[in-house]
């Protein structure tokens, strides 16, 4: 498998690194928050909703890094399906979580590219009166690429816009369980 990869984008100590400082920040921003609403416990007032299956991994680090109560909502949402490097729009699978109504919502994915993943669950989570929402991506690609205008207050990195794998993030369902983040060679795309 790893001879399947070209190049190593992002090793492994960086992402930890960069990891460590968004949970940081995050954890500042929502202790604010609830500061400021005079609850400083929140009682169980943070919520993440991590997209599966992208998320998945850098969720798992992310949410380690606060030590505040939250809760985990995960939603699925369908933009490649198979062998595709290319969003094909994405659809909701499954349900939404309906208990958002005055909760702090951080909406987590793997990556911000055409912005129809972030923005349609950005709009549904919306739709249920929450009382923030933050969007925090691992990667974003360069705005040029965007189809729906979304914008991520917290990310880890920004990447040249090609297809990159590793740490969550598939082609064709694998690669996921790479610790870096990285660009398949030619040959193992489309195999
Ligand atoms: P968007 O809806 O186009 O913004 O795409 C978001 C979803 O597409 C992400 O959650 C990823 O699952 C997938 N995606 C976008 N770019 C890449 C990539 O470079 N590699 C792997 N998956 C990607
Ligand atoms: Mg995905």
């Amino acid at each position: 498998m790893v001879a399947d990869v070209q190049s190593i984008l992002i090793d492994r100590a960086e992402i930890a690194l960069r990891v460590h400082d968004l949970g940081r920040e995050l954890a500042r921003d929502l202790q604010e928050e609830l500061q400021r609403e005079g609850d400083p416990d929140g009682a169980g007032k943070v919520v993440f909703v991590p997209i599966l299956t992208g998320a998945l991994v850098f969720t798992a680090d992310l949410i380690r890094e606060l030590s505040m109560k939250l809760s985990l909502r995960v939603v699925a949402v369908s933009s490649y399906p198979g062998a595709s490097m290319e969003s094909k729009g994405a659809k909701l699978a499954g349900e939404l979580p309906r208990d958002l109504a005055g909760k702090h919502v951080v909406i987590v994915d793997d990556i911000l590219d055409s912005g129809q993943t972030l923005g349609l669950i950005d709009e549904l989570v919306r739709t249920q009166k929450p009382a923030s929402v933050r969007i925090c991506v691992l990667l974003k690609k360069p705005p040029e690429v965007r189809k729906r205008d979304v914008s991520a207050q917290y990310v880890g990195f920004d990447i040249p816009n090609e297809f990159v794998v590793g740490y969550g993030l598939d082609y064709d369902g694998f690669y996921r369980n790479l610790p870096y983040v990285g660009v398949l060679k030619k040959e193992a795309i489309g195999r």
